[in-house]
């Protein structure tokens, strides 16, 4: 039976049943529907708009549908949404009863309650997820604190560091992320039920009693935002998004750290798949899965957007298409980083492969200027001179490790036998002693820092 049958003579057209029913996604938020549910009707039974013994025997009905949805007992199909479905299962098994659930509600502000809470759960999730990835980056940071390999601009090999300050500046970024996820939940968790179907209601309900019962930690302050505001589902899609981007960005590192002519990192078997047709191909389908699956979850946000844009107050069906986008996000969040922090324990770092890279190149050209800077040479000058000992090296086939002494004379007097050191990468890297950088001891100040913001 449809929840407006009384108003209608014919059925709905059944193809515009079909497109109308968000019952096929929105099964998903069963849970939370019932939670919500539950709570308003404590809260009714408190504030003496039903019965005691009726709020009982919907309370009771309500938990044991959720149990059966759960094992499996019973199918969510049939209805228009999880919002009808819940409450003509209700009617079903109790009879008149049930229909006093739905007392001082609409369904505006019901899915409105609903999604917060899904989104709610989600962030609790994604959150827990987030913790753990840093927690791997920090121990694969940890023990790769003296693995020394070039930093690139602009794609080139730009200054020696280590593996280590790498993979920090990673758990630095899932560490916002976190802090992001964190902040965007103050927003969702405020309950919008009470509002009604656009402007509250005349029982004498309690909102604040349904707050707490459900945890959130306020009520909405005006009836017409708090059933048409989607602001938190963007705001959580956005940080979903920058997670994702984050996700993207380290496996494009790892797709071509893969790869032979960089040969950083070596695959695990179990994150990596072969060709159908070249034998000798191990291909890095995970991590380029998880650079390509970003666009789905850019697209969610981008949807939602503009789902969002030209809506007048207060509640419009368009908003029914909030759901997909954030079941999608969710589920591409869960996945990601669940698969990504188990391939990152099992990844192999080739140490030798990047000192290799190190020492090639002329990573550490600006160890020399500023070995000259030292010598009171003003740095423009000194930078001036360097460009011109690279040039040397570059037409004589040379690197700045194994230029002699004199050579260097040859470019400025105050060169000394220091220089021959001061361009090694060891000597370029234990030098970066700044808060940021990537000496040994500042590292190891850095990783014990982010393993503080995990645990709080
Ligand atoms: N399935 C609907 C949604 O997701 C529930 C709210 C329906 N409200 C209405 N006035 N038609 O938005």
């Amino acid at each position: 039976m449809k929840l407006w049958s009384g108003r209608f003579k014919a059925d709905f057209d059944e193809v515009a049943e079909l497109f109308n029913d968000s019952l096929p996604f929105d099964c998903a938020m069963y849970a939370q529907d019932i939670t919500g549910s539950i709570a308003h009707c404590k809260m009714l039974c408190k504030c003496g708009i039903i019965e005691k013994t009726e709020a009982d025997k919907i309370v009771k009905t309500l938990e044991a549908i959720k149990a059966d949805i759960e094992a499996e007992k019973l199918e969510v199909v049939g209805a228009e949404d999880i919002h009808s479905f819940v409450e003509n299962e209700l009617v079903s098994r109790i009879g008149d009863v049930g229909k006093k659930l739905h007392t001082a509600r609409s369904r505006n502000d019901q899915v409105a309650t609903d999604i917060r809470l899904y989104v709610r759960d989600s962030i609790d999730n994604v959150t827990k997820l987030l913790r753990a990835l840093v927690k791997t980056l920090a121990d694969r940071a940890e023990a790769e604190i003296s693995t020394a390999m070039p930093a690139y601009t602009h794609m080139q090999k730009a200054q020696p560091t280590t593996l280590g300050h790498y993979l920090a500046a990673y758990a630095n970024m899932f560490l916002r992320d976190i802090e992001r996820f964190t902040d965007c939940r103050k927003r969702v968790n405020i309950l919008p039920l009470g509002s009604g179907a656009a402007v509250s209601t005349t029982f004498p309900i309690d909102r604040n009693y349904t707050a707490k019962l459900l945890g959130f930690d306020s009520v909405t302050e005006n009836s017409l935002d708090g059933v048409s505001d989607r602001d938190f589902a963007i705001e959580y899609l956005s940080c979903a998004s920058l997670t994702m981007l984050h996700l993207s960005r380290i496996n494009e590192e790892f797709v071509y750290w893969s790869g032979g002519e960089f040969s950083f990192i070596k695959l695990p078997d179990e994150f990596s798949t072969g060709s159908s047709i070249m034998p000798q191909k191990k291909n890095p389908d995970v991590n380029e899965l998880l650079r390509g699956k970003s666009g789905r979850v850019f697209g969610d946000l981008t949807a939602m957007l503009t789902v969002m844009k030209g809506l007048p107050l207060a509640y419009n069906k368009d908003m029914q298409e909030d759901k997909e986008p954030i079941f999608d996000a969710d589920k591409t969040l869960n996945i990601s980083l669940k698969v990504f922090t188990r391939m990152l324990a099992a990844v192999e770092f080739d140490r030798g492969a990047m000192a290799a890279a190190v020492e090639g190149g002329f990573s550490c050209a600006t160890e020399c200027a500023d070995y000259l800077a030292n010598k009171g040479v003003p740095f423009r000058t000194a930078h001036e001179v360097t460009g011109k000992i690279v040039l040397y090296c570059i037409e004589n086939k040379k690197t700045l490790q194994t230029l002699t002494l004199k050579e260097f004379k040859e470019f400025s007097d105050k060169f000394d036998k220091g220089i021959l050191d001061a361009v090694k990468a060891e000597t370029a890297i234990a030098g970066r002693k700044v808060i940021g950088g990537c000496e040994k001891n500042e590292l190891t100040r850095q990783i014990k820092v982010i393993r503080e913001k995990i645990e709080k």
